[in-house]
């Protein structure tokens, strides 16, 4: 195992190249134009997992895209680690906001990434923390020192609520049984403080129309005299907070779990600066829920966010009009012990209750997901937080996250297991934004981390 520092020094550029090979097949989920690329990056990574070493891979079809599977079974009275992770990634656009192609890589040195970092869609979210597993095993087979079985699971729908994945674990739970489950799809608090995600936020995601008249009117002849669907709708979205920025439907905090004081200090001693944070963002000043701050408002708290809002006139130059009809998609981040479900239910209730008279209110649910919270006595989290100390010369700081992996609650449930989120990205790493990147740095500390955990996920389940 010593030597996993040097391979990885030796084969650094090779890793790089493979991996900016698989970044510019641009896999995005959420728009069908892309659909045979997303197809072609199913069959790249099928590729890339035979000639890491394992002994069978297949494409699994799904109603939707295909799961790679793959797996080297050294010995069935072993351990078994399944790795989940995505090929799919989100949407490139703003595209003119990109300094280079999204699907173009370059390597470009930063000032968080001075040994420079991969900018491209997908290169942290998640290829790229994919490809580190993938190459972990490679060293491990090619070094003889796997220590038990791995499964490989990768999905080509995360970005769009993982359906095919719920469908395709439901039906195979026996090919799927695994001791543990392994995920790099979250952040670490820096390069210099390793962290472990322990918990991730449920989400509710909707789409709300209204409608007024039955076409778009001239907004001087009709405006004053029918409701515009525009100002209505803003003026729902805005009632849905109080002005503590609580949210203000009917029962959504009924299965909140607050946090001891206790808890909450525990969490206040990660490393955080709020001025950083705000200098990195650009931001005069915070925003959010009153009586918690910033490091709690985005993992312990539910949240409600307009993502996009439409209608109207939105072209060049001004056009006199009240539309038929206004648009927004909305999501709700739920903490553990939220059902996405029931939320879902609450704020359809409520929305709909808000419709003043001369319009019409629909909600159309999107997809969703529960929450997640692990416990860090586990043998997993032991592992990992070794592995992590090893290579980072510091112990790793449990960190509850605010982003959400929805199928995490759904492979506790049906599978049983419980997941590690072993993440190497950075928040600066601008995932889902423009510029998205990946450290160089980071790729190849998630390859030498990776299999340590293996060593001693098996050493501490002896
Ligand atoms: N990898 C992210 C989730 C994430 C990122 C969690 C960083 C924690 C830290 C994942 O690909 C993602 O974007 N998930 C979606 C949810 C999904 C249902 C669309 C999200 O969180 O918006
Ligand atoms: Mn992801
Ligand atoms: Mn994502």
């Amino acid at each position: 195992m010593e030597n996993i520092k040097g391979y990885v020094q030796e084969h650094k550029d090779r890793f790089i190249n493979e991996l900016i090979e698989l970044l510019k097949i641009p896999s995005v989920s959420a728009d069908t134009a892309y659909s045979h690329d997303v197809f072609e990056t199913a069959d790249a990574v099928k590729a890339s997992l035979e000639k890491a070493g394992c002994d069978f891979v297949e494409i699994c079809d799904t109603p939707g895209y295909p799961i790679v599977y793959g797996e080297k079974i050294i010995d069935k009275s072993l351990p078994t680690v399944l790795v989940y992770g995505h090929y799919d990634v989100q949407p490139p656009d703003p595209i003119e906001l990109w300094t280079s192609p999204p699907f173009e890589p370059v390597i470009k040195k930063t000032e968080i990434h001075p040994e420079g970092a991969i900018f491209a869609r997908g290169s942290c979210d998640d290829k790229g923390q994919m490809y580190m597993h993938v190459k972990a095993l490679e060293y491990m087979v090619q070094s003889n020192t796997l220590p038990c079985n791995v499964k490989f699971m990768i999905e080509g729908e995360e970005e769009i609520g993982s359906k095919s994945l719920s469908w395709f674990v439901e039906r195979n739970q026996e090919k799927l049984k695994n001791d543990v489950i392994l995920i790099s799809d979250t952040g670490m608090i820096s390069n210099q403080q390793p962290s472990i995600t322990t918990g991730l936020r449920g989400l509710s995601y909707v789409e709300v129309e209204v409608t007024g008249p039955n076409r778009d009117l001239h907004s001087g002849l009709y405006g004053g005299a029918v409701a515009n669907p525009i100002n209505v709708l803003s003026k729902m979205i805005a009632s849905l907070h109080d002005e503590n920025n609580h949210i203000t439907i009917p029962g959504f905090y009924d299965n909140v779990v607050e946090l001891s004081l206790e808890e909450r200090a525990e969490m206040a001693k990660a490393p955080f600066n709020l001025e950083n944070y705000k200098k990195a963002l650009d931001l005069n000043d915070v925003y959010g829920e009153s009586g918690y701050v910033t490091n709690e408002r985005n993992s312990i708290r539910p949240t409600l966010d307009v993502n996009g809002i439409w209608g109207g006139y939105t072209g060049e130059g001004a056009k006199t009009v009240i539309a038929s009809k206004a648009f927004a998609k909305i999501s709700m981040r739920l903490v553990p012990n939220q059902d996405w479900e029931q939320i879902t239910e609450l704020f359809t209730k409520h929305f709909t209750s808000l419709a003043p008279a001369g319009v019409t209110v629909k909600v159309k649910p999107h997809h969703g997901g529960q929450g997640y919270v692990t416990p860090i006595d586990s043998i997993g989290y032991k592992a990992a937080n070794m592995a992590y100390t090893e290579t980072f010369g510091v112990p790793a700081i449990p960190v509850r996250s605010g982003g959400s992996i929805p199928i995490v609650a759904l492979f506790e449930k049906e599978l049983k297991s419980k997941t590690i989120l072993m993440g190497f990205g950075l928040d600066s790493d601008a995932i889902h934004s423009p510029n998205e990147h990946f450290g160089i740095f980071n790729y190849l500390k998630g390859i030498e981390t990776i299999p340590l955990f293996y060593k001693y996920f098996v050493e501490l389940s002896k």
